[in-house]
């Protein structure tokens, strides 16, 4: 096993990660975390029965899931993935008794304060050390000029936030954070405003959620640049969730640096406002071979990915192109590492108030195995040195991030025989990837 896991403990989870002589095999991603928050929201905003396939049953979207267990929707389990959920609709969801707590996901929490403003009833949300860190302003802002009754810590500006739902006015609102979190929470608060709510953008974002409303009734205007939402109930539906690419990304990743790599990724996600990564890799040389699965009425595009092992050569990343990669920064950061030349990322100081600070945290992480990197307010260039460049194992620490976690491990597969990669933190893996070590250890070899 390239990848030894030790669980719990006062690290809270360590992978020690060695060299992989041989990639090879296919790989099914879990299910989106995006689109399956998504799903879980509406479907249970919606009156009636929604049924959700391909569900991440990851800790992050559980924690949304019992959120609204606690407010009265009625959950029926057909297997880990494929859930059926009867709801009474938004309007008759119950006052919990106790705080939602959403753990580490800011989706979560955003999203939710969004959707409970405009539904009448008390709750208070809370999260995690990082998520109570993590600024909640973006939301509450546009939320209290919509004249949602929502408070918190500092001004409003952290966690916990209470919300006492209730009727709120339209607003037009320019998403200056370029913040699909941010976009779709007053697109769900816009539900229940007494006029139609737009939100203007001048980098689209993720669309998950105005692709979803409609399916659930939902009327949502979709222009360039801006999205219209108008008031209204939902009813329940059909949701299909595809693979999520920010999940597929760690195993492209492997076998784009694996020489002789032969690994299938099936059924991932391709929607466009996620695909950045796929055109930041064509420009840096990456050969990556898409197969389309033909698209399904109402469901988001997917697809099968035939990476290979490349020469990659280092870029300077088109601004135009982080929102889409946002999520992708540290494995593409890893990548870069390998590629031949520089790699600059700029424009990204979003990545400052993720799960953890992931500047910092890659910054870190990859001068401690020997990469020299430089680091900007706004993001980092890394000194690509080739395929074969001098590396060293190492103990970091992932800042208890799950993406900082994965992308190291890929990394750790370049090492030179013999050596090592500790990373502390890795329990959060669970929060959008559960089984990640097995899958990689049943793809990469010594
Ligand atoms: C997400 C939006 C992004 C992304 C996060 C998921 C979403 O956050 O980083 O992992 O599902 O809307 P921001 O909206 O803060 O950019």
């Amino acid at each position: 096993m390239i990848l030894e896991e030790r669980r719990g403990g006062p690290h809270r989870g360590q992978y020690r990660v060695g060299r992989a002589g041989r990639v090879l095999g296919s790989v099914t991603p879990p299910g989106d975390k995006s689109i399956s928050h998504r799903a879980v929201m509406l479907g249970s905003a919606a009156r009636g029965r929604t049924e959700i396939r391909g569900f991440l049953d990851s800790a992050d979207c559980r924690g949304t899931l019992e959120a609204f267990l606690a407010m009265g929707v009625h959950l029926r389990r057909l297997s880990p993935h494929h859930l059926i959920l009867e709801s009474p609709g938004a309007e008759n969801l119950s006052e919990p008794s106790n705080v939602l707590d959403f753990g580490n996901s800011g989706t979560a929490v955003r999203l939710m304060a969004g959707l409970l403003s405009g539904i009448p009833g008390f709750r208070v949300l809370t999260g995690d050390d990082s998520l109570r860190g993590r600024p909640m302003k973006r939301v509450a802002d546009p939320l209290s000029r919509m004249g949602a009754r929502i408070d918190g810590r500092d001004g409003g500006s952290r966690l916990p936030l209470s919300i006492r739902g209730g009727p709120l006015s339209p607003i037009l609102y320019e998403n200056v954070h370029r913040s699909a979190q941010v976009k779709s929470a007053v697109l769900l608060a816009g539900l229940s405003a007494s006029s139609p709510s737009t939100v203007v953008e001048e980098v689209p974002t993720r669309d998950h959620t105005e692709r979803l409303l409609p399916a659930f009734g939902g009327r949502v205007l979709r222009e360039e640049h801006r999205v219209t939402v108008w008031p209204g109930t939902l009813s329940g539906t059909l949701v299909s969730v595809p693979g999520d690419i920010s999940s597929a990304a760690f195993f492209l990743a492997l076998a784009l640096l694996t020489p002789g790599s032969s690994l299938i990724l099936r059924n991932v996600g391709l929607n466009p406002t996620r695909t950045a990564l796929l055109e930041i890799l064509r420009l840096m040389g990456g050969r990556i071979d898409i197969e389309r699965t033909p698209e399904e009425e109402g469901s988001e595009p997917a697809g099968t990915l035939h990476p290979s092992f490349s020469s990659l050569t280092g870029v300077q990343v088109p601004l135009s192109l982080i929102p889409g990669a946002i999520d992708e920064i540290p494995i593409l950061s890893v990548l870069a590492a390998f590629a031949h030349g520089r790699t600059e990322i700029r424009g990204a100081a979003e990545l400052r108030v993720k799960e953890s600070d992931r500047i910092a945290g890659m910054v870190a992480a990859l001068r401690a195995v020997g990469v020299a990197v430089e680091e900007f307010p706004d993001g980092l260039a890394i000194e690509g040195e080739g395929p074969d460049r001098a590396l060293a194992g190492a103990s970091i620490d992932s800042l208890h991030d799950h993406r900082i976690a994965m992308s190291m491990a890929v990394l750790a597969t370049r090492l030179p025989r013999g050596e090592f990669l500790e990373i502390a933190g890795t329990d959060f893996v669970e929060t959008s990837f559960p089984g990640f070590p097995d899958l990689f250890n049943s793809v990469a070899h010594a």
